[in-house]
């Protein structure tokens, strides 16, 4: 299975929000990272058919999603970043009433609810009504609905948001599991949520995929640019607004600085390893600040 987008645009008026997207998408996880505004809920958007593309195409297999409608969104499966419920579903009302807009049948229906709630950890909580759920329940059951129909493409705008340490770990586990043959692609501003599972991630900004890489290559790319120094907390407080600076660690009065830079930032600085958090802020911070300089 493919999923072609061919020089993808989206204005509103005249806001270019998205310019020009082409990618190719096979199976496995594809991780979408980028700043809030970058434009991905607009690409999940028309991705998932519920947005008409100002111009360009995306193809599935071949065959414009758009000429295909119908057949093409039985394949996907899609959680919106803001989810709405009838506040007096409860949770297993919503997906009965899920499954039967996808036109699941009964028995497929009540065997599968069964299943993805237990994966969701909902299994307790199915006859509750929805609004008496956390925030990360309502995005677990959001995730349950997406899943309902076994689709072919899940595609997930910020499937994290709202979800615990623990649930956000169960959360990548499930999708890891479920992507075998499949394409799922999930929109996140939260690196770790798709360092350690996605095949490719793309960067965006300004409505544009920046890059398309593996981990592996995005590490590569601020391998070089990494450094930990050394300074009392009041040195910080003046250097930070000159430096794009990935963590600190207190530490006995001392604060170890991890920096991003092409330079070495000080003398006495230890280069290290870097992570893709570190090479998203390479790329988000580092990179624009050094052009503007
Ligand atoms: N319906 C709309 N009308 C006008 N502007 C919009 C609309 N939806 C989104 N935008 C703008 O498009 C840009 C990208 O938004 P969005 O796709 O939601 O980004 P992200 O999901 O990366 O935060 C933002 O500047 C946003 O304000
Ligand atoms: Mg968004």
């Amino acid at each position: 299975m493919e999923l072609k987008f061919e020089q993808v645009s989206k204005n509103y008026k005249d806001k270019k929000v998205l310019k020009d997207i082409s990618v190719k998408m096979s199976t496995g996880v594809y991780g979408l990272l980028g700043p809030n505004g970058a434009g991905k809920t607009t690409m999940i958007k028309i991705m998932a058919d519920v947005l008409r593309p100002t111009n360009g195409r995306i193809l599935y297999d071949g065959q414009d999603i758009h000429i295909i409608g119908n057949e093409y969104r039985a394949k996907v499966g899609y959680l919106p970043q803001e989810i709405s419920f009838y506040s007096n579903f409860t949770g297993g009302d919503y997906l009965k009433y899920s499954a039967a807009l996808k036109g699941m049948g009964k028995l497929y229906t009540k065997n599968r609810i069964e299943e993805l709630a237990y994966h969701v950890g909902l299994q307790d909580d199915l006859k509750r009504q929805c609004h008496t759920y956390s925030g990360g329940m309502k995005r677990r059951l959001g995730i349950a609905q997406a899943l309902l129909d076994n689709p072919e493409i899940l595609i997930l705008d910020e499937p994290t948001a709202g979800l615990d340490p623990l649930e956000r770990v169960k959360f990548r586990n499930i999708i890891s599991a479920y992507s075998k043959d499949r394409l799922v692609l999930l929109s996140t501003h939260i690196v770790s949520d798709v360092e350690h599972i996605a095949s490719k991630i793309m960067m965006m900004e300004y409505g544009v995929i920046r890059y398309m890489n593996t981990s592996e290559e995005y590490i590569k790319m601020a391998q070089n640019c990494v450094w930990l120094a050394k300074m009392s907390a009041e040195e910080l407080v003046e250097y930070q607004n000159n430096a794009v600076i990935s963590n600190v660690i207190a530490k006995d009065g001392v604060m170890e600085v991890r920096v991003i830079d092409e330079e070495k930032p000080f003398a006495d600085a230890v280069q290290t390893a870097s992570t893709l958090e570190d090479v998203y802020l390479y790329i988000f911070d580092y990179l624009p600040e050094k052009a503007r300089r």
